[in-house]
C-alpha cells in the first residue's frame, strides 16, 4: 500500500506578523516545512503532498527539487477541506498520513506508529494537556472508545473539562476519505470543514478508531507567533546537545549551542559555549573548540584546535592545525597538517601547506602556499585588480616580511625571503632575497618645525 503523506500549509500565519509565509520560518536555520518533509521522508516509500495556499509562491520554489507533489487551497475553508485539496492526486488503496507543515518537531517513529495502527482503521494522535484551552476534545465512551472530536469553539461546558486533545495528526485509508469528506458540513461554530468531524464518521460506519500518544508532548507543539517558534528551537537545540554529550562530546554548556544542520564529531571533542555550527560540520577527534566560534560547512581534521571568535566557512582544515582567535577562513580555505592561521587573519581560496603560519593581521586569497613557509605579520596578498582575480605562489620554507604586499599574479620561490614592508610586482627565484621598497636615508641636523 502507498503510504501519501498530507501535508497542510495553507494558513497565513497572521500572529508570526511577517511577509514570510509561516512554514518557511526557520527552526535551527531550516523551514519548518522542510522538518516535517524530513521525518516523513523517512517512512518507507512515503508520497509527499502538500496543500499550499498564503504564500504558494514562494513555498513552491523553496521546495523545488524535493518532489513534493502540490495542491492549492485558494481559500482556507477548513482542515477537511484542505485534505480534500489533495485526495485527487491520491491513490485510491493508499494510506493518508495528515501532517501541519507548522508542526516541526513531529518524529518519524511516532508517524511510523501511527501508520502501522492505521490499516483498515483511524488511527489518532493526542495528548493531555494541563491547559486544553483552544484544541479539539477526544470524547471517549463510557468504556473507553473514542467517540468524537469536539473543536473549543463548538464544545459544551462539560466537554471542556476534557484534557486529551487532538493533534490533528491522523492516519486513515483513502478510499475512507474519499467517502467521508465529501459529507463534511460547514455547520459548525467557525463555519469550516473539519477534518475531525471524520472521527464520528468512522464510528457511524464502525471502522475502529485508535488513539496513539506521542513520546513526548513538543512534538506535536505548533507555531502559531514568534514566542513558539522560539521556544521550539531551544528544544530542538537541547536535543542536539543531548545528542552530542551522548556522543562523548564535552560541552561546557548544553544552553549554549546551536546546530543549524549535521554535525558529526570524533572522540574526545570539546565545545566552549556559544558556538553556533552550520550546514554539514565535521569535527574529528581530539578537536577543541573555544567559545564564540561559527563554523559553517567545513571539515576540521584530529587535534585541530580553534580559539574563540573565529569564523570558518566551507573550509577544510586537516590535523594539528591552530586557528584564531579571530581567525577568519572563508570558502576554499584548504590547511595542510599543523597549519596555523592566527588573529586578526583571513584566508579564501587558498591553499596553506603543511606546517606554514600566517599568524598576524594578514589576507591570504587566491593562493598556494607551500609548506613550512612563514607569513609575516600583515602581509596581503594583492588578489584584485578591479576587475579580474589573480593567483601567488608561495614556496615551501619561504619567508614574507612584515607588512609585504604581493601583488598577484606573482610567485615567491621555496627558501626565497621578502624583506618587511616590500612590495612585490616580479617572481623571487628559490632562495633569492627581494628588497622591494623605498631605500632609508637618515637625515642629520634636522629641525622639527616650529609653532607659528
Ligand atoms: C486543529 C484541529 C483541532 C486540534 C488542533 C491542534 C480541526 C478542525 N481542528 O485546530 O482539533 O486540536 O488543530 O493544533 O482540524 N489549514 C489549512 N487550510 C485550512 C485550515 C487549516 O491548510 O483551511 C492548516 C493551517 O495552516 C494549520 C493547520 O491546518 O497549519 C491547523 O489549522 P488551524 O485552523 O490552526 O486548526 P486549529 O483551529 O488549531
Ligand atoms: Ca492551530
Amino acid at each position: 500500500m502507498t503510504l501519501a503523506v498530507v501535508t497542510l500549509a495553507a494558513g497565513k500565519g497572521s500572529r508570526m506578523k511577517s511577509d514570510l509565509p509561516k512554514v518557511l520560518h526557520t527552526l535551527a536555520g531550516k523551514p519548518l516545512l522542510g522538518h516535517v518533509l524530513e521525518a516523513a521522508s523517512a517512512l518507507k516509500g512515503a508520497e509527499q503532498h502538500v496543500v499550499i495556499g498564503h504564500g504558494a509562491d514562494q513555498v513552491q520554489a523553496t521546495f523545488a527539487d524535493s518532489g513534493v507533489i502540490w495542491s492549492e487551497q485558494a481559500e482556507q475553508k477548513g482542515t477537511g477541506h484542505a485534505v480534500a485539496q489533495a485526495l485527487p492526486a491520491i491513490a485510491e488503496d493508499s494510506l493518508v498520513l495528515v501532517l501541519y507543515g507548522d508542526v516541526p518537531l513531529i518524529r518519524t517513529d511516532t508517524l511510523r506508529a501511527l501508520v502501522a495502527a492505521a490499516e483498515n482503521s483511524l488511527a489518532l494522535l493526542t495528548v493531555t494537556l494541563q491547559n486544553p484551552s483552544g484544541y479539539g476534545r477526544i470524547v471517549r465512551s463510557g468504556d473507553g472508545e473514542v467517540q468524537a472530536i469536539v473543536e473549543h469553539k463548538d464544545a459544551t461546558e462539560e466537554q471542556r473539562l476534557i484534557c486529551e486533545v487532538n493533534t490533528g495528526i491522523m492516519a486513515l485509508p483513502a478510499r475512507l476519505l474519499n467517502k467521508w469528506l465529501p459529507a463534511l458540513s460547514a455547520d459548525n461554530a467557525q463555519g469550516e470543514y473539519y477534518l475531525t468531524d471524520v472521527i464520528a464518521m468512522a464510528v457511524a460506519d464502525g471502522v475502529a478508531v485508535t488513539a496513539l500518544h506521542p513520546a513526548s508532548e513538543t512534538e506535536v507543539e505548533g507555531v502559531n507567533d514568534r514566542l513558539q517558534l522560539a521556544s521550539l528551537e531551544r528544544v530542538y537545540q537541547q536535543e542536539r546537545a543531548r545528542d552530542l554529550m551522548t556522543a562523548g562530546v564535552a560541552l561546557a554548556d548544553p544552553a549554549r549551542i546551536d546546530v543549524r544542520g549535521s554535525l558529526r564529531v570524533g572522540r574526545n571533542v570539546s565545545i566552549d559555549v556559544g558556538c553556533v555550527f552550520e550546514g554539514d560540520v565535521i569535527l574529528g577527534d581530539d578537536v577543541h573548540v573555544g567559545a564564540y566560534n561559527v563554523i559553517r560547512n567545513s571539515q576540521l581534521g584530529n587535534g585541530v584546535s580553534v580559539e574563540s571568535f573565529c569564523h570558518i566557512e566551507d573550509a577544510v582544515v586537516a590535523g594539528s592545525c591552530s586557528l584564531g582567535p579571530y581567525a577568519r577562513l572563508r570558502p576554499g580555505a584548504e590547511l595542510g597538517e599543523g597549519a596555523r592561521v592566527g588573529n586578526f587573519c583571513e584566508v579564501k581560496k587558498s591553499l596553506i601547506g603543511k606546517g606554514s603560519k600566517v599568524n598576524h593581521l594578514t589576507y591570504i586569497g587566491d593562493a598556494t602556499i607551500g609548506e613550512g613557509a612563514n607569513i609575516g605579520a600583515g602581509t596581503i596578498t594583492c588578489n584584485y585588480d578591479g576587475v579580474n582575480k589573480f593567483r601567488t605562489e608561495i614556496g615551501d620554507g619561504a619567508f614574507i616580511g612584515s607588512n609585504s604586499s604581493l601583488v598577484a599574479p606573482v610567485t615567491v620561490g621555496k627558501g626565497a625571503t621578502v624583506a618587511a614592508g616590500s612590495t612585490v610586482t616580479k617572481n623571487v627565484g628559490d632562495d633569492e632575497l627581494a628588497v622591494a621598497r623605498g631605500k632609508q636615508r637618515n637625515i642629520t641636523g634636522w629641525k622639527k618645525p616650529g609653532k607659528h
